[in-house]
C-alpha cells in the first residue's frame, strides 16, 4: 500500500508545474507614469513570450527607495529590475554621464537615434562591468525648470536659486555655472522639500511634472529643454546570467515593448502637458531660441571639463549622430 502512495506523490510532483520565477520591479514614479506604463508593457510581453515562468511584483513611487538605492539592489540581486533615469547612473558607469551634458541632444528624434544606434548600443554593453545589466535605454522627454520664486527667462533670473538637482556630478556643474544654487537630493525627498520651502524648485521632463503633479507644489515652469533625460531598463545579472538563450530574446524584446510604450508616453505628454499645467494654475514661459543660447553660453567651462571627461570626439560624434 505505501508503495502505491510513494508512486502516486512522485507522479504528482512530476505533474506539478514549476514556481515562476518572481520578478520585482521598481521604480520611482507612480503607475500611470511613463516608467509604470513601461514595467506594465514589458510585463505583459514576456508573459505572453514565456507564459507564466515569471511573475511580477511592481514597486512603483519609489517604493524600493531612491534610484541609487534600487541600482545597488540590482547590482546585488535583492531587486531584479528598475527603470531609472541617468540621475545617479554616473555614479556606476561614469562613461554614462555623456548623455546628461546639457543642449548635447537636441531634439526626441535625435536622442532616439544616438541611443538606439551604435553609440548608445555601445554604451549598454558597458554596464556589465559595472555588476549591472543593461537591456535597453528609455527616456523621459526633455527637462526642465519649475520653482516658486520667479519666472525664468534669462541666467540671471536663475542666480541663487535653490533647485533640487539629482545626484549627478554633469547637472550640478551646470546649475553652479548657472550661478543657481544646486541641491542634490534623491527624488523620494523632493516633494517635501518643495512643500517646506527648503528648495525653491527642481527640473525634470513633462512626463515627471505631470505625472508626479508637480504643480501642486510648483507656481513657475520654464520650458527651456535643458538637457535630454534618458531612462534605462536595467536587470539583476544573478537573474540575467541564469536566462537561456530564449529567455533571454523574450526579455530583449519586452524591453523593446517596453520602450515603445514609454516613449509613447512621452509623446503624448509632450503633445498635451502644457495645456494641462497651465489649465491647473502653472504660469509657462517657453524659452525662444535666442534666450536658449544664452543658457548654452553660461556653461562654456563646464563643456570644457565635460569634454575633457567623455572626449571631445564622442561629443562631436553625438552631436553629428542623426
Ligand atoms: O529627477 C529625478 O530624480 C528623476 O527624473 C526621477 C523623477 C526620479 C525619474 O527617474
Amino acid at each position: 500500500m505505501k508503495h502505491v502512495y510513494a508512486a502516486a506523490l512522485i507522479g504528482a510532483a512530476a505533474v506539478a508545474p514549476a514556481a515562476a520565477q518572481e520578478i520585482k520591479i521598481g521604480y520611482a514614479l507612480a503607475e500611470d507614469s511613463h516608467y509604470g506604463v513601461a514595467a506594465k508593457a514589458f510585463e505583459e510581453s514576456l508573459t505572453a513570450a514565456l507564459g507564466d515562468q515569471f511573475s511580477f511584483r511592481h514597486f512603483p513611487s519609489s517604493g524600493l527607495g531612491g534610484e541609487r538605492e534600487v541600482v545597488e539592489g540590482v547590482q546585488l540581486g535583492t531587486v531584479e529590475m528598475t527603470i531609472v533615469s541617468t540621475g545617479t547612473l554616473s555614479n556606476f558607469v561614469p562613461e554614462a554621464g555623456v548623455f546628461d551634458v546639457p543642449f548635447l541632444l537636441t531634439s526626441l528624434d535625435h536622442a532616439r537615434g544616438v541611443l538606439d544606434g551604435e553609440i548608445g548600443q555601445e554604451m549598454l554593453a558597458k554596464f556589465d562591468a559595472a555588476g549591472i545589466h543593461a537591456l535597453a535605454w528609455g527616456e523621459q522627454g526633455f527637462r526642465h525648470i519649475t520653482n516658486n520664486r520667479n519666472p525664468i527667462s534669462t541666467p540671471a533670473d536663475a542666480s541663487g536659486l535653490k533647485i533640487r538637482t539629482m545626484e549627478n556630478p554633469v547637472h550640478i556643474a551646470a546649475f553652479q555655472a548657472l550661478g543657481a544654487a544646486p541641491t542634490p537630493m534623491a527624488w523620494p525627498e523632493v516633494i517635501g522639500a518643495l512643500q517646506q520651502g527648503a528648495i525653491d524648485g527642481q527640473e525634470n521632463p513633462l512626463s515627471v511634472i505631470v505625472s508626479a503633479k508637480l504643480n501642486e507644489v510648483q507656481k513657475y515652469l520654464t520650458l527651456d529643454g535643458h538637457v535630454y533625460s534618458p531612462a534605462v531598463i536595467l536587470i539583476a545579472p544573478s537573474l540575467w546570467n541564469g536566462l537561456d538563450d530564449a529567455q533571454k530574446a523574450a526579455f530583449d524584446q519586452a524591453a523593446v515593448d517596453a520602450v515603445a510604450a514609454m516613449r509613447g508616453y512621452v509623446d503624448e505628454v509632450e503633445a498635451s502637458g502644457v495645456e494641462a499645467l497651465k489649465a491647473a494654475g502653472m504660469e509657462v514661459n517657453e524659452l525662444t531660441p535666442e534666450q536658449k543660447a544664452e543658457f548654452r553660453a553660461a556653461l562654456e567651462e563646464p563643456y570644457k571639463a565635460y569634454e575633457a571627461q567623455f572626449g571631445k570626439e564622442l561629443m562631436d560624434r553625438i552631436q553629428a549622430a542623426e
